[in-house]
């Protein structure tokens, strides 16, 4: 593992977009996997201006998402096809129909999930994979459990995922509490993965996750076993 600890948040959106856009650069048609939440905002703005002054290109890149709230479509504007829209795709010469995020309005989820998987493979895998982190030590969102599930699937959000999430929300009830996921066979097949994170309150869970134990009740830490994993962390 390669953890790297910066000072500020810049910092550590520089240093994740680079590393991504070098994986563009290196093989630009890659398939980068991607992720919501606050975290990885400041890169994406780096990766869309890195485009826009023209140094990379995303017109052979295909782009698969974690995850998707259960019951929104992408209309809505806390779904996670609208986050990534606005906050990275209609930023940068990607193809639209070459990026995916789970649909969340599927009337047959478990087909919506075995399709998910299906595609992370008729892609040949995913070459960098993206990731937030959770207070709570999810990835995606694969919640603690007593096990880690492997294959893309639903979930029941944890209370303090959905406290953490309603921030973006009206009030707490409009919170989903169901998601679709990728599994962790999904995330650790990945060939690269990076793991961003920063404010003093992750600092807690970034030492549990790769200082401690690995186990599913601390779902990031299986990310321990994965053979070429970055983490940047920052206090700030
Ligand atoms: C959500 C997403 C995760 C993300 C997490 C942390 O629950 N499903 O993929 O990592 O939030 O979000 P933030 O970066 O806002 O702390």
């Amino acid at each position: 593992m390669n953890f790297i600890k910066v000072n500020t948040y810049d910092e550590l959106s520089c240093k994740a977009a680079a590393l991504i856009c070098s994986q563009v650069v290196m093989k630009p048609d890659c398939v980068l996997g991607l992720a919501t939440g606050s975290s990885p905002l400041g890169a994406y703005a780096k990766m869309a201006q890195k485009c826009k002054d023209g140094e990379v290109d995303f017109s052979r890149v295909k782009s698969i998402n974690l995850d998707e709230y259960v019951g929104l479509d992408g209309q809505h504007d806390q779904s996670y096809r609208y986050f990534m829209n606005n906050n990275l795709f209609k930023h940068i010469n990607i193809d639209i129909n070459n990026t995916h995020v789970p649909n969340g309005c599927a009337t047959d989820v478990d087909a919506e999930c075995k399709a998910y998987d299906a595609l992370i493979e008729s892609v040949g895998g995913i070459d960098l994979q993206l990731l937030g982190i959770g207070l709570d030590g999810h990835i995606g969102f694969n919640e603690p459990d007593s096990y880690f599930e492997k294959t893309t699937h639903k979930v029941e959000l944890d209370p303090s995922t959905i406290d953490a999430n309603a921030r973006f929300f009206a009030s707490r009830d409009d919170v989903p509490t169901t998601a679709i996921t990728m599994g962790m066979g999904g995330i650790m097949s990945a060939k690269k993965v990076l793991l961003i994170a920063n404010g003093k309150g992750k600092k807690d869970i970034v030492e549990k996750a790769f200082f401690g134990p690995i186990t599913p009740a601390v779902p990031a830490s299986i990310l321990q076993l994965h053979p070429d994993l970055t983490v940047i962390y920052s206090e700030n």
